[in-house]
């Protein structure tokens, strides 16, 4: 499908044509004289939410790219530490005290919400976000908060403000692999990204973050239409280059949500890999399921991990015609992934409403420094 197409389906056609150049006034998609639209005469300042090791990457990275940061969490002794180690401004915000919250985005551009689970922290900043007028980015791959700030599209038109949802590794990585694979075969019609298990160690978040995946009924764009995947002949075994034989687990994340915006294929699965064989897959994913709803929260506060660095997506796309190609996607970093995808989103003008971070930025993993390659498998 080609980008009207998919634009139609985003509103990003729509908002074109309300971006229209109507005005004298420079910014895209604003009512002129809007905070949002006089936020840009003035230097832009981004609050970036949370301390633990995504936040140190978009943070640093930001700044690198001349960016004028402030750093908020909840705890002040980490607040304070890494604020006094990147030599920015800090101020100490728990999102339940809506004032606070309130206080916090008043006078700034947007907000780059990297505090995980999403589930606990996104659905406050999106109201606040749209109360305030501020933009609004963050680094979930989780289906509800995406699916949340999809929802809130026409919202974010009035507030002219932008929110994208996913603006790092874990949306942009899925998309660009897809963009590339349907721009392969004729007429997109299946297209299927498998998720490589990130190695080394992954932080408290990470890991709440992916039992709330788990967690979460898993779907499937078929015909064109979300349903929910609950076949569990769709459990395979398969043998990926680079890690050899897995199993992959259809889910539902933040991937699905923005594959089903960006990209036009009728078909779309995302997979997870297990390293269970098949059988014994299709007997544990339903309980390993049930189990992780019951361990979402954290168990404590974020410990000082390295997160994973290497990371790897692979995507098969057939087209109607019966033609297939297949792609890997590897960074050697994928928190210096993230962190690019946001600090290139900072660099842009924003957009009112809600977009996946490659409708703003288009498939660039060549142009990040973070090594990021697309392969012919
Ligand atoms: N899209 C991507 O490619 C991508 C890449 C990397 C990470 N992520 C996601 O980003 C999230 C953060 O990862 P991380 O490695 O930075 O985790 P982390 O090191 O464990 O840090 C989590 C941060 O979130 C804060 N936080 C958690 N719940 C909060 C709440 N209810 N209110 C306020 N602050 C809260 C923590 O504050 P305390 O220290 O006070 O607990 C901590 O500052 C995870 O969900 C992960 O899945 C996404």
């Amino acid at each position: 499908m080609g980008h009207r197409a998919a634009d139609r389906r985003s509103g990003l056609g729509e908002f074109r044509r309300r971006a229209a150049p109507t005005s004298s006034c420079a910014c895209r998609g604003f009512t002129p004289g809007s905070r949002a639209c006089r936020g840009r005469a003035v230097t832009r300042r981004w609050v970036v939410y949370g301390t633990g090791s995504i936040a140190r990457a978009v943070a640093s990275c930001a700044i690198e790219h001349g960016h004028a940061v402030v750093l908020a969490g909840r705890r002040e002794s980490a607040v304070v530490g890494l604020a006094e180690k990147l030599r920015i401004p800090h101020r100490v915000v728990d999102l339940h005290e809506p004032s606070g919250t309130r206080r916090l985005l008043e006078q700034t551009t947007g907000i780059i919400n990297a505090a995980g689970p999403f589930r606990e922290t996104s659905a406050v900043l999106f109201r606040a976000a749209l109360d305030s007028g501020t933009h609004y980015l963050d680094v979930s791959n989780e289906w509800d908060s995406h699916r949340m700030a999809h929802s809130l599209h026409d919202e974010a038109i009035e507030r002219g403000i932008m929110i994208v949802p996913g603006a790092g590794f874990g949306t942009h990585a899925a998309e660009s692999l897809a963009d590339h694979l349907v721009t392969q075969v004729s007429a997109a019609a299946d297209l299927e990204i498998v998720l490589g298990t990130r190695q080394g160690p992954r932080t408290e978040a990470t890991r709440a973050s992916t039992r709330l995946i788990l967690k979460t009924p898993p779907r499937r764009r078929s015909d064109g239409h979300l349903t929910t995947a609950r076949d569990l002949t769709a459990i395979r075994s398969t043998s990926l280059p680079g890690i050899g034989r897995v199993t992959m687990v259809p889910i539902a994340d933040g991937n699905l949500c923005a594959l089903t915006r960006s990209q036009g294929a009728a078909n779309v699965v995302v997979y997870a890999t297990v390293t269970l064989v098949a059988p014994i897959a299709r007997l544990m994913i339903p309980l390993i399921r049930r189990v992780a709803a019951s361990r979402v929260r954290p168990r404590g506060s974020s410990s000082p991990v390295v997160p994973a660095r290497t990371a790897q997506l692979w995507g098969y796309c057939a087209g109607a015609g019966g033609s297939i190609h297949a792609s890997t996607l590897i960074t050697d970093d994928s928190a210096r992934y993230t962190a690019e995808v946001v600090a290139a989103i900072l660099a842009l003008n924003p957009r009112a409403g809600t977009y996946t971070p490659h409708q703003i930025l288009g498939t660039r993993p060549g142009q990040l420094a973070a090594q990021a390659r697309i392969l012919r498998i």
